[in-house]
Formats: C-alpha cells, sequence, structure tokens
C-alpha cells in the first residue's frame, strides 16, 4: 500500500478546539474563532490541522465520548461551520484532519440509550454486553458491558478474535459487521464535507482482548478492509493513527501513526520528567539540563520502526500533545527548549505540533480538572496505570496581551481552563514582534526542513552516538545528494564527542554553540550548553 501522497511532506498542527480561539465570549474555542486564526496557522508553514473531536457529546472525556457522530457539538458551531472551516482551510493551502473515536460512544448516544431499553433485543449488538439481565427502567451498572477507556466511553463491538464467552460475538458476527459499515459511513460523511482525513483514536483497540497479538492481527485486518474502501472511494485522504506502534499501524493501511507513550518504546526516555501528566516511565530523559538520560531505548527502536515502514508509512514524535505534558514543564525550562525543537524538526517523518508550543507555553501544574483530564486508574498497554493530570496541558492559547491573552471576551472565571497565569507567560503578539522569538525561530526550522531535502521524511537517518556517549546528540540526515549532520546538547554542561569522518561541514545552516572540527578520520564535536547546529556536509 501506498500513502497518501501529501503525507510525506506534511507539518500537522494539532488545534485543541475548545482551547484555542473563542469567537462568541463563551470562554470555549469555537469554529469561527479558529477560522480566524487560520492565516496564523498557516504564516507557521505547517500544512495540516488535527482537530481534536468536535462532535456532540456530553463531555465526559473532552469529546472523547460522542454522543452523535454527524452531528457538530453545538459549542463549536454548525456543519455549515465545519465545512467553511475546511473551504477556509484549504484556499489557505492546508488540510483538514478530524479525529475518529472508532473504538467507543458516549453512554448517551442513542444507540446505547435504545440498547440499554431493550437489551435482549436481536439487534442490540452495537455494544459488548455482558449481562443482558439488568432491569431496563434502571438501566445497566457499568459491570454489565466492556468499556474502552473511562467506564462511560462503552465499546463498540467489533468482535473478540476467539471468543470464550456466550456474550463475546465473533468478529464477522451481525453487530461487529454492523459497526463496520457505521466507520464507513461517519467517514464519507466527513469526507463529503471537506475533511481531509481521520486520525484515529486508539486505533489498535477495536478486536477484544485489546492485548492479545491474535486480536491485534484481526483489528490490522479490519483497517485493511478500510483502507482498501478509502483508496477506491476517497484516495486522497489519509488515515492517521494513534496506534504507537507504527510497524503494526503502516501494516494496516494507515499512512502515519505516532511514535508515544505506549505500545513502542522511546519516547517517553526522551522527553518525560517528573512533572507533567504522564510520570517518567523508562528512566530520566534525555532532554534534560541533568544530562543523565540515554539514547539507548529510543535509538533502536525507532530505527526498527522506520526501516520496517520504509515507503509505506510514516512516523510522527509529537512535540507534546492532549495527552501528556508540554515540552515546557518542570525543570526544562526556556533554555532548553530550542534544541528539542531541533530535533523534532529534522525527523525522519512529519513534524507534528501541538497548539501553543511554537511560543513555548508552559505545562500549569495544579490546573483544574476539566471533562475528564484526570487520568485516575486508566491503564495504557506498556505504560502502566496512570494517574497524571491533562488540564495543564490544555489551558487557553495565548495570543496577545488583552483580556484573557486574546483567546475570548468572556469573564475569565468562564474561560475553558484558567489561562497561564504567570507574569511574562509567553504570547503570539509579543513573539511576533522579536525576531529572536521561539515563534520566528520554530518558523525558520519549518523553512529549513521544507528547503532541504536532506531533512525531509523519505531520506536516510543514522545515529551517530555511541551508547558510551550519548551526548551531544548527533544524526546524519541523507539524501540523494545532500548529507545534512544536526548536533544538540540538551544538557547544562558543554559535551563532547568525537564521531566516524561522515564529511567536512560546507555550510552553516543554524549554530548556536556548536563547533565541528574534521580530525583524523573522525569529526570532532562540541556543543556548549543547550546549543545546537545543523551542519551541510561535503563527502570526506
Ligand atoms: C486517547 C485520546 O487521545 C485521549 O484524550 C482519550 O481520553 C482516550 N483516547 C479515550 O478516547
Amino acid at each position: 500500500m501506498q500513502p497518501v501522497s501529501w503525507i510525506r511532506d506534511a507539518i500537522l498542527y494539532q488545534v485543541y478546539p475548545q482551547s484555542f480561539q473563542d469567537s462568541n465570549g463563551d470562554g470555549i474555542g469555537d469554529f469561527q474563532g479558529l477560522i480566524s486564526r487560520l492565516d496564523y496557522i498557516q504564516s507557521l508553514g505547517v500544512t495540516a490541522i488535527w482537530l481534536n473531536p468536535c462532535f456532540d457529546s456530553p463531555f465526559g472525556d473532552a469529546g472523547y465520548d460522542i454522543r452523535n457522530f454527524y452531528q457538530i457539538a453545538p459549542r463549536y458551531g454548525t456543519e455549515e461551520d465545519f465545512q467553511t472551516l475546511a473551504k477556509e482551510a484549504h484556499a489557505r493551502g492546508l488540510k483538514i484532519i478530524l479525529d475518529l473515536v472508532a473504538g467507543h460512544t458516549s453512554m448517551d448516544n442513542p444507540w446505547f440509550v435504545q440498547e440499554a431499553e431493550n437489551p435482549q433485543a436481536a439487534d442490540a449488538n452495537r455494544y459488548i454486553w455482558k449481562n443482558r439481565e439488568f432491569d431496563p427502567r434502571e438501566g445497566p451498572d457499568r459491570e454489565d458491558f466492556v468499556s474502552n477507556f473511562f467506564w462511560h466511553q462503552p465499546a463498540l463491538n467489533f468482535g473478540y478474535v476467539t471468543p470464550t464467552e456466550p456474550w463475546q460475538d465473533p468478529v464477522d458476527a451481525p453487530g461487529p459487521m454492523r459497526n463496520r459499515e457505521e466507520l464507513r459511513n461517519i467517514m464519507g460523511y466527513w469526507f463529503d464535507r471537506g475533511c481531509d482525513g481521520f486520525r484515529v483514536d486508539m486505533a489498535s483497540s477495536l478486536v477484544k482482548p485489546m492485548d492479545d497479538p491474535d486480536a491485534r492481527i484481526a483489528t490490522i485486518a479490519l483497517w485493511q478492509e478500510m483502507r482498501k474502501w478509502m483508496d477506491a472511494t476517497y484516495p486522497d485522504c489519509a488515515l492517521v493513527a494513534e496506534w504507537s506502534h507504527p510497524l503494526e499501524a503502516v501494516h494496516a493501511g494507515f499512512d502515519l501513526d505516532f511514535m508515544m507513550h505506549f505500545n513502542a518504546p522511546g519516547y517517553p526516555s526522551l522527553f518525560f520528567n517528573e512533572v507533567g501528566s504522564l510520570p517518567p516511565m523508562e528512566g530520566p530523559c534525555y532532554f534534560d539540563a541533568r544530562g543523565k538520560g540515554s539514547l539507548s531505548i529510543f535509538q533502536p527502536e525507532y530505527l526498527k520502526q522506520l526501516a520496517g515502514i520504509q515507503g509505506k508509512g510514516y512516523v510522527s514524535l509529537p512535540v507534546a500533545n492532549h495527552d501528556f505534558q508540554r515540552l515546557r514543564c518542570g525543570p526544562r525550562g526556556w533554555e532548553q527548549l530550542r534544541c528539542a525543537w531541533v530535533f523534532f524538526m529534522t525527523q525522519a517523518g512529519p513534524p507534528t505540533l501541538y497548539y501553543g508550543e511554537e511560543i513555548g507555553m508552559r505545562y500549569i501544574e495544579n490546573a483544574p480538572a476539566k471533562e475528564g483530564s484526570t487520568l485516575l486508574g486508566i491503564t495504557a498497554p506498556n505504560a502502566g496505570t496512570l494517574d497524571g493530570e491533562r488540564a495543564g496541558t490544555r489551558t487557553p492559547m495565548q495570543w496577545d496581551a488583552g483580556p484573557n491573552a486574546g483567546f475570548s471576551d468572556a469573564p475569565p472565571q468562564d474561560l475553558y481552563l484558567p489561562l497561564d497565569s504567570a507574569v511574562d507567560r509567553p504570547t503570539v503578539e509579543q513573539q511576533e514582534g522579536d525576531p529572536e522569538s521561539l515563534l520566528h525561530f520554530v518558523r525558520n526550522l519549518i523553512q529549513l526542513r521544507k528547503q532541504h531535502p536532506a531533512l525531509g521524511s523519505d531520506t536516510g537517518y543514522t545515529f551517530l552516538n555511541s551508547e558510551e556517549a550519548p551526548y551531544p546528540l548527533t544524526v546524519l540526515r541523507e539524501s540523494e545528494d545532500q548529507r545534512i549532520l544536526i548536533c544538540l546538547n540538551p544538557c547544562g554542561v558543554r559535551k563532547e564527542i568525537s564521531i566516524q569522518m561522515v564529511g567536512t561541514p560546507s555550510k552553516v545552516l543554524l549554530n548556536v554553540g556548536g563547533r565541528v572540527t574534521p580530525g583524523e578520520g573522525s569529526l570532532h564535536v562540541s556543543m556548549e550548553p543547550f546549543g545546537y547546529g545543523i551542519f551541510r556536509l561535503r563527502s570526506p
């Protein structure tokens, strides 16, 4: 299977719709607000917007609990507003990716309500009812059905790979087949209205039991079937996975998968420090001034994933997202952000930015819980039991020095979440006016990536560090006629390394605090604290 053509050069920008821009003064972001900020998004140089779920929902999990897949949540606007958004985005060369919550719904979804009212009905098969003997007048309790994430998110029935209980359907039973059909209907409905692709929530979770390798294979087959249908009917639309195991996701037909905090290891070992929604999980992190991290988990895993999907799909390492801490959190302050950005923007697949990261918004410790933001006792494959607070990563976008940082006209107490209260909180306005700002730095990196084929998504990626010398990070990116060396030092002290001679620097594309000196068959790289450099190389 070939990936959709536009994905290779994509740079995604994730918008958490409730926190981006409010246009009607209710304190919650909406489509008209987002439309008014499209010029800004375009000015970053990104090529696609991924929107978290914006469908009708009681918001028990911030919209990942859908009541009606075919209706826009009124707080964001109307279907017409969505179509305007898509049109306006397309006019600016931006694709729109929506979120498909394929595996579960809200308990308020009429499908669930109807089945709960008549659990013995022959067509009560959209959900997985473990017990149908409850009194419909009282309704089911949480033991009566299978859930996917929070208990109030009943799992849609895609069957069991080897049913062992009378209440478990095989994958080709009428209920699971009906749900597959519904997924096609939902996707088609929004493709017809201007959507260019879906990010699929918990994409690996459909066939049960979730942690059974054979069920995984059956889920892969399910997505392959979806992909076939898309290739025939909507060939230019993309499928992006929340699978966090690109080898499996791309095999399943996804164009792109994120590598994050579950399934494939590595991401936490780079970024998760002791502050934030998710704990370190994989030891002291690499991007930390104390320099206690290592590449030993991430490096082999990343290379394995890349090698396995070469030419078929892509991996994205996101700069934060709505489920875990922002880059700027805990001990990772301003001065350390830029070398992390150099890493992200020179990665081997389409980068994904999370709103506000480009100006260095902070993860807000002690932000109040909102709409299911607290992960109490949730288990994630390979990540154990989670209980962090996601609200700190979902606070309103900081636009300017006006009331509510330009996010909304509502009284401050009505905002979706309180703004960062720091007097020196960063804003777009202030950074636009400062050529040395992080915002300009990020824009510049995006342009560098676009202008240099070697920094793109289908080209070589080689780590030059040895196990014993993890700092500074040295990576070689190579296309047919371009070789680029990337060096960065996330530590608070100078770091040096001698790497095998890969060519001599011929042009400095970016350099703060780095020195690369050719020696006998080697290159000596010396990097000041938090330094970074991108160097074009001439062949040795
Ligand atoms: C993953 C989503 O990113 C997260 O925000 C959500 O709570 C769960 N899936 C459940 O849908």
